[in-house]
């Protein structure tokens, strides 16, 4: 008989933890931008996507799979190399499917990261931008379907999807260090195209600081699962009825780069400080 998805994510998770052992309460997505954080990780053990039963296996250009466990800022982690997108042809499922092995896992904090492009005018490229709120303009939600009450509600609540608490630790992080954070809305899109000028001018109007191709899925699933959220973008272009430069996957990477010292200060202070 082909197995629920209970049942996967049963088995995914305790397919890890004989692996591993001691289970982390907080994980981290390492989007494009926070890659390097994985060198700072200490006593590391990493478990390839590949060899994980039910997991998908990662294929952009840029993001390499693996669970890496182990010491960040003197906390106890858990970190994902590459995530699944929606545009590579994953389903909803699928895309965060992750987030429920986490939280059947013990997890109970959740840091995401991305790449995006900025709206808001105040934004320059290579800007840190903490995720205040987003708006899903993903064809799907990810909770569409048959609801698990063992998972979660039918009908969850999403009035603070990104904790208040963490994004006012990530204030005062940043002002001590004197990091120019940025606060804003992301809307997540499927991709793959980049935005029209008039689709960037269409996502600032309704109230979007940010536009990028990942994290709205993660963060509703792990909302659902009562999981507190962090969420940070990089803005690595801008984008408007004004700007003439043209978004690239490279440029993008190279934006990323830059950012990724100050991003990755950011990041481990707070993992000491939770
Ligand atoms: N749009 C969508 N996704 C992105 C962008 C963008 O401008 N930049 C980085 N990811």
């Amino acid at each position: 008989m082909e197995k629920t998805y209970l049942q996967k994510i049963e088995e995914t998770a305790s397919y890890i933890k004989d692996k591993i052992g001691v289970m982390p309460d907080t994980a981290v997505i390492l989007g494009t931008g926070l890659g390097d954080l994985v060198n700072h990780i200490s006593d590391a053990r990493e478990l390839d996507y590949k060899t994980i039963p039910n997991f998908p296996v990662s294929t952009v250009e840029g993001h390499s799979g693996k669970l890496i466990f182990g010491q960040l800022g003197g906390r106890y982690v858990m970190a994902m190399q590459g995530r699944f997108h929606y545009y590579e042809g994953y389903d909803m499922k699928e895309v965060t499917f992750p987030v429920r092995v986490m939280k059947a896992l013990g997890v109970e904090k959740l840091f995401v990261s991305n790449a995006a492009g900025g709206m808001n005018k105040e934004f320059e490229v290579g800007d840190i931008m903490v995720i205040t709120d987003h708006i899903n303009l993903f064809p799907e939600n990810p909770l569409r379907g048959k609801n698990y009450n063992e998972l979660g509600p039918r009908f969850p609540a999403m009035t603070e999807p990104y904790s208040l608490k963490l994004i006012s630790l990530a204030d005062s992080i940043a002002e001590e260090k004197g990091i120019r954070l940025m606060h804003g809305v992301y809307v997540g899109t499927a991709g793959p195209t980049f935005e029209t000028p008039a689709e960037y001018e269409y996502f600032r109007i309704i109230g979007g600081d940010a536009v990028g191709m990942s994290t709205v899925p993660e963060v509703i699933v792990a909302n659902h699962a009562g999981l507190t959220v962090f969420g940070v973008s990089v803005i690595t272009d801008l984008g408007g009825k004004d700007i003439k430069e043209v978004p690239s996957h490279e440029e993008v990477q190279k934006a990323a780069l830059k950012a990724q010292p100050v991003m990755t200060a950011l990041i481990k202070e707070m993992m000491a400080r939770i």
